[in-house]
């Protein structure tokens, strides 16, 4: 059977010593959330999910063509939040919010990021399946944007449903900080107050001891991702890796499991790899497959993944690709000659990151991703494999374009050095 392009993408080859990957899913959360159930149920300490929001539009992603002075604008639908019949959404909603309620460790905590579209609705629905009594907070994201035509007053924040496992479950919870108010450091400077009634009137006396600030409270004012902000990776409804790092401060500990079912640009996935959390992410869209790969790949250090479809969702491959192999001794150059997308979109500048895979004789699995960084240098076009052992081999290179449309290509080499072992590739 011929694989598939995201089936065996591992990252990179060599499997790590506690045998975990973080894992990149290209599939339906319909197809994915049953599917993990069998290895995570009660496992996934923190969940975050940041949904389509019922808003009637169809989104679309901006990449860069090409690089250095060859560059140009491409723009293709990212997906469609759309959901026809009456009900469509909220019945989708539910389906999902009980899929990733099995998943909850009786100690986790589930972050769900809606606006006054359906917020509501999903509130309802979680006190419904973890009872009102697993409620902790509603967070309000303030955020600040150019004020918008309307006769009714501008909406400028989201809301995140923060629910513990179930009514009697204490989940992790770490009380963050924020910096003083001018006014209290005016008035009372940098030390920890104290009130004290023993006069039977309330009077505040100062401690030696410096204040970490305010305790964190539920309303968060969070810039969102500049349009030309350094974080930005040309999806659409991109949120900011700072509101990110709130919630896994908030609720984790380094090494625990998160899962983003809807993971879009991959920003869940990015800020707990920085933070050292363990994490799974899904998407049924291959542009956000396609930018968050990108951008993982462009992270330093970052340690093992794997990156894998589920069910028949999206992608498949649309594109052609071309390339070239050739050995001297035991090792064998790879060289990509020729992209060709849907439409007719032409040439390497077109992809987003591509990966090598071998099948048959000395099977490699797909190993290290090869990601076109957002800004700087452009794709890598190149590899070099070192065999071990003489002998015929066949090559599958796998790839993604900046749209998220996947091609394939096969080729075969006679490497003619000798030595024993097996291939391996740097
Ligand atoms: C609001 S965006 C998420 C943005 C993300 N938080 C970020 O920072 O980039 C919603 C995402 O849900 C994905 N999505 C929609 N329906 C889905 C489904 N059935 N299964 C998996 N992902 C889905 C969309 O492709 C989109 O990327």
């Amino acid at each position: 059977m011929r694989r598939q392009l995201l089936d065996a993408g591992r990252y990179p080859r060599r499997d790590p010593p506690d045998g975990w990957r973080n894992r990149l899913i290209h599939g339906d959360l319909a197809a994915v959330l049953p599917a993990l159930r069998r290895e995570f149920k009660n496992k996934i300490n923190v969940i975050y999910v940041d949904p389509p929001f019922d808003t009637g539009d169809v989104f679309s992603c901006k990449a860069m063509v090409g690089s250095g002075g060859d560059k140009t604008r491409a723009e293709g639908a990212a997906y469609e939040d759309r959901w026809g019949a009456e009900g469509g959404y909220l019945a989708w909603l539910r389906g999902m919010l009980e899929g990733l309620v099995e998943l909850l460790h009786p100690r986790g905590s589930l972050f769900v990021h809606l606006d006054w579209r359906a917020s509501h609705h999903a509130r309802l629905l979680l006190d419904e399946l973890l009872t009102p009594r697993a409620f902790r907070a509603e967070i309000i994201w303030r955020y600040r944007r150019w004020p918008t035509r309307t006769s009714n007053l501008q909406r400028m924040h989201d809301t995140i449903l923060y629910y513990a496992s179930g009514p009697d479950a204490a989940p992790v919870f770490h009380t963050l900080y924020e910096p003083l108010a001018p006014s209290t450091l005016r008035t009372f400077g940098t030390r920890k107050q104290r009130a004290d009634f023993s006069s039977g009137e309330r009077r505040s006396g100062m401690l030696a001891v410096e204040s970490p600030g305010v305790p964190l409270s539920d309303v968060w004012d969070i810039s969102i991702v500049a349009p030309s902000g350094k974080e930005r990776v040309g999806y659409p409804t991109q949120k900011p890796e700072a509101l990110l790092e709130r919630i896994l401060r908030v609720a984790s500990d380094e090494g625990d499991l998160v899962l983003d079912c809807c993971c879009g640009s991959g920003t869940t996935l990015a800020v707990a790899e920085r933070l050292g959390r363990r994490w799974v992410g899904c998407d049924v869209g291959g542009p956000a497959v396609q930018t968050t790969l990108r951008r993982l790949l462009s992270m330093p250090g970052l340690r093992p993944m794997s990156v894998q479809r589920v069910g028949e969702g999206g992608g498949g491959a649309r594109g052609r690709l071309r390339a070239q192999l050739r050995a001297e001794g035991l090792e064998v150059e790879v060289k990509l000659l020729d992209y060709e997308g849907p439409g007719g979109k032409r040439g390497l500048g077109w992809l987003g990151a591509w990966a090598i895979d071998g099948l048959g004789g000395e099977r490699f699995e797909a190993d290290g991703w090869f990601g076109r960084p957002f800004r700087r240098a452009p794709l890598p076009g190149r590899a070099v494999l070192t065999f071990r052992r003489a002998g015929v081999y066949q090559v599958v290179l796998r790839a993604i374009d900046l749209l998220g449309n996947e091609a394939q290509w096969e080729g075969e080499i006679e490497v003619p050095g000798f030595r024993p072992g097996r291939a391996v590739m740097r």
